[in-house]
C-alpha cells in the first residue's frame, strides 16, 4: 500500500514518527478531539469506562493514555488506575490535568464535575512492552492508541498478558463503516475537513491527516474482533458507534 503521510512509516520506524507527531500536538490535542467530534469523543469514553467496569480498590491500566481522560474517569470510579504513554509531551499534560482534578479545578474528559479519589499514577512506557507482570489488571482500556502502533496485535497480546483473568479489554478506535456510502462520506472528511482543522487549530495539517492513513492500515472493529477470538478471549463483542465510523472493541480474559 502507498504511503503518503509524513508521520506514517510502516515497521520499526513506525514509533519513531508516531512520537513526533504527538510532540507536535500535544498542547492542542484536547481542543482538536472536541472540534473535530463535536464532543462526542467524551460519550464515547465514557462507554469504554462503563465496560471497562471497575470497582474500588480494583486496578486498571489506561494504554496509550494520552492527556489520561480515561484514566481519570477510570480513576474517579475509585479504581487504582496507571496511565501509560511514550509520549513525555502528552504525559505532561495529563499530569497536569491530574492535578488540577486533585483541586476540583478540572472537569474530567466524560463531563462529570471531578475529583478523583486517588489520582493515577502515569508512566512512560511502550504499549508493546508493557514494564508490568502477567495478570496485574482487572481492566485494560485503550483510546485511539491501537491504530497507532506498529502491531496491533502485539499490543493486544500485551493487554491481555497483564489482564487478570476475567479482566475486560476495552479498545477505542476510528472505525470502518459497513455501509459503503456512508464509508466514502466518513474518508472524504477525514481526508479534507479533519486536516483542514489540523492546519487551523494546531498549525498541522500532516498530523490530522494521518489519521485516515493510520487507519487504512489498521483492522478496525472486525478485524480487531477477529484478533480477540483468535487470542481466546471471551465475550468478544463490536460496539458500532455513529454508523461504525467510531467502535468499541470488548473482550474479557478468560477465567
Ligand atoms: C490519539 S492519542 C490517544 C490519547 C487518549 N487515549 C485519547 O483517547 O484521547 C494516542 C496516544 O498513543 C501514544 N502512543 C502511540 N504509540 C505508543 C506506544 N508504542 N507506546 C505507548 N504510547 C504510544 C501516543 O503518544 C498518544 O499519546
Amino acid at each position: 500500500m502507498a504511503v503518503s503521510n509524513v508521520f506514517y512509516a510502516p515497521g520499526e520506524q513506525r514509533a519513531a514518527k508516531v512520537g513526533d507527531l504527538f510532540a507536535a500536538i500535544a498542547r492542542r490535542y484536547d481542543l482538536l478531539n472536541d472540534l473535530q467530534s463535536f464532543g462526542l469523543h467524551r460519550r464515547w469514553k465514557r462507554r469504554v469506562v462503563e465496560l471497562a467496569a471497575v470497582r474500588p480498590g480494583q486496578r486498571a491500566l489506561d494504554v496509550c493514555c494520552g492527556t489520561g481522560d480515561i484514566a481519570l474517569a477510570l480513576a474517579q470510579r475509585g479504581a487504582d488506575v496507571t496511565g501509560l504513554d511514550f509520549s513525555p509531551a502528552m504525559l505532561e499534560m495529563a499530569r497536569a490535568r491530574s492535578r488540577k482534578s486533585e483541586t476540583g479545578d478540572q472537569k474530567s474528559e466524560v463531563g462529570t464535575p471531578s475529583s478523583v479519589l486517588r489520582p493515577p499514577v502515569f508512566l512512560q512506557g511502550d504499549a508493546q512492552q508493557l514494564p508490568f507482570p502477567d495478570h496485574s489488571f482487572d481492566a485494560v482500556t485503550i483510546g485511539y492508541g491501537l491504530r497507532n502502533l506498529s502491531s496491533c496485535e502485539t499490543g493486544l497480546r500485551e493487554m491481555l498478558r497483564v489482564a487478570r483473568p476475567g479482566g475486560r479489554l476495552v479498545v477505542l478506535d476510528f472505525g470502518k463503516p459497513p455501509n459503503a456510502l456512508w464509508r466514502a462520506i466518513y474518508f472524504a472528511h477525514l481526508k479534507i475537513s479533519v486536516p483542514l482543522m489540523g492546519w487551523l487549530f494546531a498549525g498541522n495539517a500532516d498530523a490530522y491527516a494521518y489519521i485516515l492513513e493510520s487507519l487504512k492500515h489498521y483492522p478496525a472493529q472486525q478485524g480487531v474482533a477477529e484478533k480477540m477470538r483468535e487470542l481466546n478471549l471471551s465475550n468478544v463483542r463490536v460496539i458500532n458507534l455513529l454508523g461504525g465510523a467510531m467502535a468499541i472493541n470488548y473482550g474479557e480474559k478468560p477465567k
